[in-house]
């Protein structure tokens, strides 16, 4: 049985989608353990409590130091004994010690078919406003393993999704959402926790 934290930031619909597909058997061999925010009030952690998960905020404003903030998370990670961390949403930059803590075992949801849109600056509504600016026809979302990087980590999966003819920032990020992200980020966790996903 695959242990998985969620790391959330925000409304917490990936973590929905994730909670759901588990209740549903989309996901099988896989268990989310534990749900940390950087932020007390993301509505994600409500979702988190609802659902029965154990659910905590561990805020980069309640530690003196960045590198203690760090360690925190960390060990507050290493302690839980999961073997999966997914970034859903989650807006704070990923500690180095916690990709050596957890190699090829932290994986992240980004709302662009990567390389395309993403790097430094690149999140949430940024996102698909650099691709209306830029006029592509066709955007989506991509799963990839976190590297010291910023969205730089091998790729798991994409889903494209069509840009429709007056698309806003928003109505765009919604599709993608609906279309992309919340059916492949649960799709990658249940190919990890059935051994499917090997790295070259
Ligand atoms: C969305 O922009 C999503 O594309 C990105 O994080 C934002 C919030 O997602 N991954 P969520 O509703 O908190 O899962």
């Amino acid at each position: 049985m695959l242990k998985v934290a969620v790391l959330v930031s925000g409304g917490g619909t990936n973590l929905q989608a994730i909670i759901d597909a588990v209740n549903d058997g989309k996901i099988t061999n896989a268990e989310i353990s534990l749900v940390i925010s950087n932020n007390k009030n993301a509505y994600a952690l409500e979702r988190a409590k609802n659902a029965g998960i154990s659910a905590m905020c561990i805020s980069p404003k309640e530690y003196e130091t960045r590198e203690n903030f760090h360690v925190a998370l960390t060990e507050t990670l290493k302690n839980a004994g999961v073997d999966l961390v997914v970034l859903a949403g989650y807006l704070v930059s990923i500690p180095e010690m916690l990709v050596k803590a957890f190699p090829n075992k932290i994986i992240n949801i980004h709302p662009s078919l990567i390389p395309s849109f993403c790097g430094v600056g690149y999140y949430g509504l940024k996102v698909h406003e650099a691709a209306l600016a830029r006029g592509v026809k066709v955007t989506g979302a991509t799963v990839h393993f976190v590297d010291c990087g910023m969205d730089t980590g091998p790729i798991i999966l994409q889903k494209a999704v069509e840009i429709e003819e007056g698309d806003t920032p928003e109505v765009l990020q919604r599709r993608v959402m609906e279309q992309a992200e919340w059916v492949i980020l649960p799709r990658a966790i249940d190919m990890i926790a059935n051994g499917k996903i090997t790295i070259k």
